[in-house]
C-alpha cells in the first residue's frame, strides 16, 4: 500500500495577510515589474488620472493579489476583490462595477476563469467605462446602457496563456511575475520573522530560502512551522542546524522538493517508463487532481528541469532520473535528456 501523502502546511489567511508588504518599498524582488507598476502610479498620481488596467500573471504564491493591493494603496483608492469562476451572471458584475468610486480598483483574480459571456460585457467596461446590459428575452428585448466611473482593473493569473486575446489587449501594462531568487527569499524570510516576532539568523534564513521553491508563500509557511518546531523542541533562535531538523520533519529535502514532487518523478519513472504521459493519466496514477498537478507542482518542476511538456506528454528528464539516484536512459529522446 502506498503510503498516504501529507500536504505541506495550507497557507493560514490571517497569517498571510499579516505578512504581506502593504507598499512597494517592503516588497523585495520582481525588480523590473515592481519599477514599472511605480512608474505608472507615480505618473497617473501626477497627472491626477486614472491607472492603467493591468494584468499580473505568474504562478500561486508570488505577490500577485499583494501587488494589486500595493496598487491601491499607492494610488490611495478603495479596492474591491473578486474571482472570475464567482461572477455568475452579468447582474453580478454590473453590481460590482457600479459600486465602484472614479479610480477605484477592481480586482478579478483567476480572470482566466471569467465565462466567455462575462468577458464580453467587460470589454466595453474596459473600454469606454460603459456597459450595455440586456433586459428581457424576445421581441421585448432592450439594451440598458449604465455609464460607469472611470476605474482601473487589476487582473490576476496562473495561466496568462489561457487568457484571451481581446481580454489581454484590453489591458495598459501586462507584467509577468518570476519565482525569487535564493537571496531574495532569504530577505523575505528574515522581513517576516521580524513581523513574527522570531530571532533567526541568517544561516538560519538561507536554509529555509533555499527549500521555497523560489515562492514566498511557500516562505512564509516554512517560517511559520519551523517557528512552531523550534518553540516546541528547542527555544531561542532559528539557527540553520534548527531550520534543518524542522524541514527534515516535514520531509521538505534541500531541493525544497515535497512527497508529492517526489511522487510525480516517481511515478513517471517508475510506472511510465519516464514518459512520454499525458497529464490525466499521470494525475490519476499519483492520486491527485490534474489541475493541482498542473498548477501546483509542475512550474517548479518544469523550471528545474526535471520534467518536460511535450505535445505527446510529460517527459522525465535526465535531471529527474538523478534526482531519485538513477542513471538516466540514453539514446531514444536524448534531446529530452540535454542539460538545462
Ligand atoms: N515580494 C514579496 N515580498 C514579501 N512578501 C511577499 C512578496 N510577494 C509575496 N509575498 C508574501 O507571499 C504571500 C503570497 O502572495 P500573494 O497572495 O500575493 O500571491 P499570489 O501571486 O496572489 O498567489 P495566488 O496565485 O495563489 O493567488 C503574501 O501573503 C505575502 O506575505
Ligand atoms: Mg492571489
Amino acid at each position: 500500500m502506498t503510503p498516504s501523502l501529507v500536504k505541506p502546511p495550507e497557507p493560514d489567511a490571517a497569517f498571510e495577510i499579516s505578512l504581506r508588504p502593504p507598499a512597494f518599498s517592503e516588497f523585495t524582488g520582481q525588480i523590473k515589474v515592481r519599477e514599472r507598476l511605480e512608474l505608472m502610479v507615480e505618473a497617473a498620481n501626477k497627472r491626477g488620472d486614472v491607472l492603467e488596467h493591468i494584468l499580473l500573471s505568474g504562478p500561486s504564491g508570488l505577490g500577485k493579489t499583494t501587488l494589486a493591493f500595493i496598487i491601491a494603496n499607492a494610488m490611495n483608492v478603495n479596492i474591491k476583490n473578486t474571482s472570475g469562476p464567482v461572477i455568475e451572471k452579468a447582474g453580478e458584475l454590473a453590481g460590482l462595477l457600479t459600486s465602484l468610486e472614479k479610480g477605484d480598483v477592481l480586482f478579478i483574480d483567476e480572470i482566466h476563469r471569467l465565462q466567455p459571456t462575462i468577458e464580453e460585457y467587460l470589454y466595453p467596461a474596459m473600454e469606454d467605462y460603459r456597459l450595455d446590459i440586456i433586459i428581457d428575452q424576445g421581441p421585448q428585448a432592450r439594451s440598458l446602457r449604465l455609464n460607469l466611473p472611470k476605474f482601473t482593473l487589476i487582473g490576476a493569473t496562473t495561466r496568462a496563456g489561457m487568457v484571451s486575446a481581446p481580454l489581454r489587449s484590453r489591458f495598459g501594462m501586462t507584467a509577468r511575475l518570476d519565482y525569487y531568487h535564493a537571496e531574495e527569499m532569504q530577505k523575505i524570510i528574515v522581513r517576516s520573522a521580524r513581523l513574527l516576532g522570531v530571532e533567526i539568523d541568517s544561516a538560519g534564513a538561507a536554509e529555509i530560502a533555499a527549500r521555497t521553491r523560489g515562492t514566498p508563500r511557500t516562505a512564509n509557511n516554512l517560517l511559520r512551522w519551523v517557528r512552531d518546531y523550534v518553540q516546541v523542541k528547542a527555544e531561542g533562535k532559528i539557527t540553520a542546524e534548527l531550520a534543518d531538523r524542522a524541514l527534515t520533519m516535514l520531509e521538505i529535502d534541500r531541493d525544497g522538493f515535497d512527497q508529492w514532487d517526489k511522487r510525480i518523478i516517481e511515478t513517471l519513472i517508475h510506472k511510465f517508463n519516464g514518459g512520454p504521459v499525458g497529464l490525466n493519466s499521470l494525475a490519476v496514477a499519483i492520486g491527485e487532481e490534474a489541475g493541482t498537478i498542473e498548477e501546483v507542482n509542475e512550474p517548479y518542476l518544469i523550471m528545474e528541469g526535471y520534467i518536460k511538456r511535450t505535445p505527446q506528454g510529460r517527459v522525465a528528464t535526465a535531471n529527474a532520473y538523478r534526482k531519485l539516484g538513477l542513471k538516466p536512459p540514453s539514446g531514444g529522446q536524448a534531446e529530452l535528456f540535454r542539460e538545462a
